[in-house]
């Protein structure tokens, strides 16, 4: 494991936790249940025994931070890990979810920690629904599990220790890395009709270009937008 693990059965959230963690750096934190896990933009991420939970603690250092491309980043190595481990093809939605067959499975929340102006840690948090447990049907409807998509037993442990793996050594190649390709390939998004989840009032266009920085490039009325935050819906 190229990572400190501290293991926990209950916290909050991992990322919480990690924030907490002065100083720390390549240690990871793995709780079996979160209380009151976090997703992007505000929403809470539903978070029983069964599935993974799990925030990477890097060091900030000085290069101008992207939380994008951690995130994008991530999201590879851990469908990589999936397709490995698990024998199942997911796709990426822009920017921090994995889907398998138009389902969620997993999101990330990448967050840094500054001290004054100075990056001290880049917090990479990951949640994946393995076990099937959804508990209704508004996560019925948008959420899947890796167990019911694969119809196999998953250990969880292998899972990890695949991601983190892979996410190491796709860091230490940070700058020069394949992942942009990779991410395009995987992307569930391009070309497609979607809905743009914008604060100022929703709106249709089609998803055309991922650029380098990972933000997302859409077409609305014949003209080219930059997304860099937010959300999106597949759901035209
Ligand atoms: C999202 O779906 O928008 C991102 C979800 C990220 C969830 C993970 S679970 C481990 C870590 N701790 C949290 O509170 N959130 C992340």
């Amino acid at each position: 494991m190229p990572y400190k693990t501290i293991y926990l059965d209950e916290i909050d959230s991992t990322n919480n936790y990690a924030k907490t963690l002065s100083g720390a750096e390549n240690t990871v934190i793995i709780a079996k249940r979160q209380t009151s896990g976090r997703g992007r933009v505000g929403k809470s991420f539903f978070s029983p025994e069964g599935g993974i939970y799990m925030s990477v603690i890097l060091k900030g250092g000085n290069q101008p931070f992207c939380a994008g491309s951690y995130t994008a980043l991530t999201a590879v190595a851990v469908a990589d890990a999936i397709k490995r481990v698990c024998d199942i093809d997911c796709g990426i939605k822009w920017v921090n979810d994995i889907y398998i067959k138009n389902k969620k499975v997993c999101g990330i929340l990448t967050e840094a920690v500054f001290d004054g102006n100075k990056l001290k840690n880049i917090i990479i948090g990951i949640g994946i629904n393995v076990s099937d447990f959804l508990p209704n049907d508004e996560l019925e409807e948008i959420a899947t599990s890796i167990e019911r998509e694969s119809n196999r037993k998953i250990d969880n442990k292998q899972l990890i220790n695949e991601i983190l793996k892979k996410l190491y050594l796709e860091l230490q190649n940070f700058d020069s890395s394949t992942f942009f390709e990779d991410y395009k390939k995987l992307s569930i998004v391009l070309g497609k009709e979607i809905t743009v989840l914008d604060p100022k009032g929703f709106y249709k266009a089609t998803a055309i270009r991922i650029e380098k920085d990972f933000s997302l490039t859409v077409l609305k009325d014949g003209v080219e937008k930059n997304i860099n935050f937010g959300e999106i819906s597949i759901k035209a």
